[in-house]
């Protein structure tokens, strides 16, 4: 069984007539009067391959009869024009092979099954037009992402995802340990030893790259990561994940304008790519899913973002609130961004990406370059419709006294930043980087309304099955 012509690349033949042989699961199974439709899949691509067999067909009673949707196939025959509408080509079978059965109690019927229900089932769930389009979407959006930074000259860098820092310094890691849980050694104090423990020391599992991604920024001018993260809060939304990808450029002397223009041609360019290549997947979304998917993704492209710095922000969301706007969390200068003041500004005040920048130092990291105001940071956060925050990043803190002021501030210990501090000491540049949620542009990108549907795994609070 040695590696085959995907239906994707079959049904883009110049024209019909040579051999082929399909290898894929069946869709539907339509048994007509000496005639029988396998709509067969393989993954490729959205469509899926027509197989007509007929009592000409080796092992019509025998296998072809007997088959029914979600059994694995082999089939053999000529490529011929389709009669049938909507499809190019389809096979005429000399022979079909039953590969693997699927049986009377295979889940997926051809009838819509609820994301919920999908998501109890995802070990089966790629074989469904939505989760296979996502997948394919992913996939592209992958390549669109290595191709812009490669293209701008941003190397790849691989960031560890085993850490013993918080990133993010707000204490939402997994801890990584080979101690028994059950009866951990104790030092004198009674506490958990530590010091016995894998690597000597508690390690996590990562927030972010970006502390690492700077180390390569300030040796290599620009880098970029895209790995998995992880997030121990328990946040039961439809935007956040356990575990989620994140892709982070890092570029020296850059500054926030140039972060700014740098995340607009990132998204600008990634969309692009992605109705390109994924034009069938596309459709899909636009008929099944979201009406504006396709729309959403031009405006962006043909449209300059805008900015605004944070305090105007605050300013627009108070007026539309004061005119009856009804919003379920406060506003107000010093407070965060809900997604729902994310979703007015974008969707209801300007109708196009917005980044809000300069934002109020108490409730941004450790990290960000404090502005002359002495009361925001050089913070960017980007916002887009029906997702809100898809992109947060700064310029970075690159003096050593101020950033030892701001980590002692915020309660976190100089100690456990060392190596941090100390690219500020040796060569420290100015410099900017963002995180861009993959799972986030994906979602923008699809309008799949949860997130948990735009991963093949999804890991959240209490759920990690597959
Ligand atoms: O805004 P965040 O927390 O920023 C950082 O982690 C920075 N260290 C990034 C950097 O500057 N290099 O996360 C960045 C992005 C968010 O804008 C959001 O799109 C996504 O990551 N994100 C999540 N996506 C899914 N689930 C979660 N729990 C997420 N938390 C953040
Ligand atoms: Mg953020």
């Amino acid at each position: 069984m040695s590696s085959s012509e995907s239906i994707r690349s079959m049904l883009r033949r110049e024209s019909a007539g040579g051999e082929a042989v399909v290898r894929g699961w069946l869709r539907t199974v339509r048994h007509g009067k000496g005639v029988s439709f396998l709509d067969v899949s393989d993954g490729s691509c959205m469509d899926g391959l027509q197989v007509v067999a007929s009592p000409e067909t080796a092992g019509y009673e025998e296998v072809v009869k007997q088959l029914s949707t979600g059994c694995s196939v082999v089939a053999r025959g000529e490529l011929v024009d389709s009669p049938a509408k909507g499809q190019r080509f389809e096979l005429k079978a000399r022979d079909v092979e039953l590969v693997g059965d699927a049986g009377e109690d295979y889940p997926l019927q051809k009838k819509r099954h609820s994301f919920e229900f999908l998501r109890t089932i995802a070990h089966l769930r790629p074989r469904t037009n939505t989760i296979g389009a996502v997948l394919r979407v992913r996939n592209a959006a992958s390549m669109a992402i290595h191709e812009f930074f490669q293209r701008e000259e941003f190397f790849y860098l691989h960031t560890p995802i085993i850490t013993a820092s918080d990133a993010e310094g707000a204490g939402e890691m997994f801890r990584v340990t080979t101690l028994p849980v059950g009866d951990p050694p104790r030092n004198k104090e009674g506490q958990v030893d530590d010091a016995q423990d894998f690597f000597s020391r508690p390690a996590y599992l990562t927030v972010s790259g970006q502390l690492e991604g700077e180390i390569g920024a300030l040796a290599m001018s620009r880098v970029y990561t895209f790995g998995p993260t992880f997030r121990a809060e328990n946040s039961n939304t439809a935007r956040h994940l356990a575990e989620f990808w994140m892709v982070e450029p890092e570029a020296a002397f850059y500054d926030l304008d140039d972060l700014a223009a740098l995340s607009e041609r990132f998204l600008k360019s990634v969309f692009k790519d992605v109705l390109d290549r994924c034009e069938d997947d596309m459709a899909f979304f636009e008929k099944r899913i979201e009406k504006q998917a396709i729309e959403r993704m031009k405006t962006v492209i043909e449209r300059p973002f805008e900015r605004i710095p944070y305090h105007e922000a605050i300013a627009i969301l108070e007026k539309a609130r004061d005119r009856g706007e009804s919003f379920e969390f406060p506003v107000g200068f010093g407070l965060d961004l809900q997604s729902e003041h994310e979703r007015y500004l974008t969707e209801k005040h300007t109708g196009c990406p917005i980044v809000v920048t300069d934002w109020p130092k108490d409730i941004k990291a450790f990290y960000m370059y404090r502005n002359d105001d002495e009361e925001t940071v050089a913070a960017m956060d980007v916002l887009v419709g029906g997702v809100g925050e898809i992109i947060g990043g700064s310029q970075r803190e690159h003096r050593a006294d101020v950033l030892e002021a701001t980590i002692r501030a915020q309660g976190l210990e100089p100690d456990d930043y060392w190596w941090y501090l100390d690219l500020r000491r040796f060569g420290s540049v100015p410099h900017a980087g963002f995180g861009l949620g993959f799972e986030r542009i994906i979602q923008f990108i699809t309008g799949m309304a949860n997130i948990r549907d735009v991963i093949p795994f999804p890991r959240t609070p209490g759920s990690a099955e597959f």
